[in-house]
């Protein structure tokens, strides 16, 4: 068996993975072009990949024996899932081993973009003077405001309750699944944005959420409300962002994702009320350890002529 492995992994996980098979793991310490995936999966049974790898027909293609396609993240908007499983392969991803890092950045964020925390931390290194007075910095207190989540999965869930804890309402808007998670209550998308002080982003990235969050949801939020979006970054339309914070159209906004990551949008660097964070949501080490184990278990599971362990839904 040959196992292709597009970015090095952390910790000890390949162990089981040499015990079935050759594997190779890419000399790039960097996402791989599509003619680097190419060109590392011929002869591949098997390929892990990150979120930035693109596996569509012209990839799978060039791996005629490719049996599993091993996403080591929840996301899998970069897996042509039709494709794969047309190919005969299948598509799996980490889905439960990262929510409470991914949770607890969407906090993190939360609180710094509300309490200008990142802000603070610029204007003292920059060596700006300042003084404590009663008007200096001063952010949005959370309690007894409406944190409005859309995508009530188990990341969206997970944030509710840590939102709950912090003394907000939550309300959730999801296309299914029960009227009160939790402490939230479903309400429309509208709704949603046009009550919440804070709008959190928990939904996966499809054909349907692509740029949900447009100039005229935008529109719809208030002037004192922020935008949280640790989902993927083309859920929102961030030329659209960028101008909404420009204008003051809303408060703030704090983001871990991006259209086209690495990069950012010019409009949002040049704001103070925007938080920047380097799609961080599962960067914690025993995450990061925890994603490469599953992707490895899904491997060794599918090259052994099992079942998946974590097959992502098909379309
Ligand atoms: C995921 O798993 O989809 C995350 O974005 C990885 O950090």
């Amino acid at each position: 068996m040959n196992i292709f492995i597009t970015r090095a992994l952390p910790g000890d996980v390949l162990s089981p993975l040499a015990r079935i098979g050759k594997v190779t793991v890419s000399p790039h310490d960097r996402p791989l072009t599509q003619d680097e995936l190419r060109a590392g999966v011929v002869g591949a049974d098997a390929v892990i990949t990150t979120l930035n790898d693109q596996i569509g027909t012209e990839v799978l293609a060039a791996g005629p024996q490719l049996r599993v396609v091993a996403n080591t993240a929840t996301g899998y908007d970069n897996l042509d899932v039709a494709a794969i499983t047309a190919h005969g392969a299948v598509a799996t991803n980490t889905p439960g081993v990262l929510v409470d890092a991914t949770a607890d950045l969407t906090m993190a964020l939360l609180l710094d973009v509300t309490r200008r925390v990142s802000e603070g931390d610029r204007l003292i290194r920059s060596g700006t003077p300042w003084s404590w007075d009663m008007g200096f910095l001063l952010g949005a207190g959370l309690q007894k405001g409406r944190l409005g989540v859309v995508g009530m999965g188990a990341i969206g869930r997970a944030v509710a309750r840590r939102a709950a804890a912090f003394g907000m309402d939550v309300v959730h808007h999801a296309r299914r699944g029960p009227g009160v998670i939790g402490p939230s209550t479903r309400v429309e998308l509208k709704e949603l944005l046009s009550t919440a002080d804070v709008v959190s982003l928990h939904c996966p990235l499809t054909q349907e959420t692509h740029h949900l969050i447009d100039e005229a949801a935008l529109r719809l939020m208030k002037r004192s409300a922020y935008l949280v979006n640790t989902a993927r970054g083309p859920v929102v339309d961030e030329a659209a962002l960028a101008r909404a914070l420009y204008l003051g159209e809303i408060a703030g906004a704090a983001l871990d994702v991006y259209e086209d990551e690495p990069h950012v949008h010019p409009g949002l660097i040049e704001l103070e009320n925007v938080v920047l964070a380097p799609h961080l949501g599962s960067a914690t080490a025993q995450t990061r350890t925890r994603m490469a184990e599953v992707a490895v278990e899904n491997v060794v599971a599918v090259l052994g002529g099992g079942e998946p362990v974590t097959p992502v839904p098909q379309p």
